[in-house]
């Protein structure tokens, strides 16, 4: 597999790589507290559960590597990949590691890496940002090896937080005011009852889904629709 630096120039950056250019700098100092801090906690038992010493992973759209480091830490190898060159330039400066290899690509066309060739891919906050959220998951597949692990976050239809941002934005808008401008480029929603089906069609099977919500307390995801579910799914052996 090709390594690419960060500053290698590789054409128009895809539309969720672009919006992500300029939060570079301070998307590590994000996860210190608050609703990131949150979601990094939140990640480490699912990645104790999936990730085994000596596998190859992916961090697919890994931003500035925060969970990159996570996958490193449990003894994975890890090719790490987004599209943005400011967030790459900013993880190489946060994460280095032997076992680590930064790729620029868009994920949904993962040029260049191999059929079958990893055990697990992590795929944070990143589904909803792109063009073609099956393009993402069929590239995934195909790159994983059979029974290999998908970790994907994915915002649901009718979530409670974003619905009254959505709310809120349409009001400003209408004075002018541009409010939760990453809903411009947040597209990407799905219904829960559908997911295990969307991911049939990309050739994985669900295996566990979990509700996550930056703000809404754990008891309040008993009646309300959480920001994000994380969902755990492995490869197909056969189609
Ligand atoms: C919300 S950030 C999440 C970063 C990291 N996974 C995390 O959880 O902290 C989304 C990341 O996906 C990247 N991204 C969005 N669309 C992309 C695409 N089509 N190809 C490559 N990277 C993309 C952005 O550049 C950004 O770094």
């Amino acid at each position: 597999m090709e390594k690419i630096s960060a500053d290698k120039q590789a054409g128009d950056l895809p539309t969720g790589a672009m919006f992500h250019e300029g939060m570079a700098s301070g998307w590590s100092d994000g996860y210190s507290r608050g609703g990131f801090g949150r979601r990094r906690t939140y990640f480490l038992p699912v990645l104790d559960r999936n990730v085994i010493v000596g596998q190859r992973w992916i961090d697919l759209g890994c931003g500035s590597g925060v969970l990159t480091a996570e996958l490193l830490a449990r003894g994975a190898s890890v090719v790490a990949i987004d599209g943005s060159p400011n967030m790459l330039t900013e993880a190489q400066k946060n994460v280095k590691a032997a076992s680590l290899t930064w790729l620029r690509l868009d994920v949904e066309h993962l040029v260049g890496v191999e059929d079958g060739s990893f055990d697990g891919i992590l795929c944070s906050s990143v589904i909803e940002y792109v063009q073609d959220p099956n393009a993402l998951l069929k590239e995934a597949c195909r790159v994983l090896r059979p029974s290999g692990r998908l970790i994907i976050s994915v915002p649901p239809t009718l979530s409670f937080v974003r619905t009254v941002q959505k709310t809120v934005r349409t009001i400003a808008a209408s004075v002018g005011i541009e409010r939760f401008p990453y809903l411009s480029v947040s597209k990407f929603e799905i219904a829960p009852g559908e997911i295990s089906c969307r991911l049939g069609e990309s050739g994985f099977v669900l295996d566990r889904m979990t509700p996550f919500d930056p703000r809404l307390p754990n008891f309040a995801l008993m009646f309300l629709r959480p920001a994000l579910l994380i969902v755990e799914a492995y490869k197909k052996t056969s189609k």
